[in-house]
């Protein structure tokens, strides 16, 4: 797969209803039996999912018992800033929907190093997944969230980063992020991240219109370059969807 896999754009009335249909799609991937494992994203546009997660009646639609939770990059501050990712999403619904501790896999952001970081939670994934290696037919993820930020990044992935071309390493650490907040990160890499059944791209508001006519085009940037071993979907608002989509 690469950056001319097939894309499918869905474009939702408005952000409640992005975040109900961001929702029933989760539900949809986690509803078999056994393990299943969703990779979260931060920023913004998934705080509307993740608020229906903890609250009735989508937490009652999901198997928590079953569901792992992991972070597909996250800021290297304790979880207690509020800039962590980890420490939103346990905040707006992990705890609230009281998921069991050890089914909950932050990016270990009180290692010494992002680069310990990264290598600690490489490690943790790859226990997980039972092998070093990711097997296209055998994804490691069910689900994996994606955002877009303003410059076409995507997880901690900026535009020029020498981590796009990562080909072998599943998980990096980023000393200096593109842009706002500009504190070192940790990020799965590409083929990390492609490695999942679906990878949803959660994507709101005007600001995002231009930026997604530049991805949508085939401009060569980070959104751009996001594939996935299974689909690929491209979930936004109606005031961010560009003219060409609406
Ligand atoms: C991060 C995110 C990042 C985010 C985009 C979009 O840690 O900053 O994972 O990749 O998804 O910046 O963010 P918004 O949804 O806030 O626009």
């Amino acid at each position: 797969m690469n950056s001319k896999q097939q894309r499918d754009v869905i474009v939702a009335a408005d952000t409640a209803a992005l975040a109900e249909a961001a929702a029933q799609r989760l539900i949809n991937r986690i509803a078999r039996d056994g393990r299943s494992a969703v990779c979260l994203t931060g920023g913004s546009s998934p705080e509307g999912l993740y608020r229906l997660l903890g609250e009735a009646p989508w937490r009652g639609k999901v198997p928590w018992d079953r569901v792992h939770w992991f972070m597909g990059d996250d800021r290297f501050v304790p979880e207690s800033d509020p800039l962590s990712n980890m420490g939103m999403a346990r905040r707006v619904f992990l705890a609230a929907a009281g998921a069991p501790r050890g089914n909950i896999h932050p990016i270990p952001t009180d290692a010494n190093y992002p680069e310990g970081a990264a290598n600690i939670y490489e490690d943790e994934l790859k226990i997980f997944y039972g092998a070093e290696r990711l097997d296209p037919a055998r994804p490691l993820f069910d689900l994996v969230l994606m955002g877009l930020g303003p410059d076409g990044h995507t997880a901690s992935l900026f535009p020029g980063a020498r981590a796009l071309d990562e080909k072998s390493r599943w998980v990096l650490a980023v000393t200096k992020a593109g842009m706002e907040p500009f504190v070192p990160r940790v990020t799965l890499t590409f083929p990390a991240l492609a490695s999942t059944r679906e990878m949803l791209f959660l994507v709101d508001g005007s600001g995002k219109r231009d930026i997604l006519q530049r991805v949508f085009t085939g401009e060569d940037l980070p959104g751009s370059r996001a594939y996935s071993e299974g689909e690929l979907v491209w979930l936004l608002d109606r005031a961010a969807a560009p003219e060409t989509v609406s």
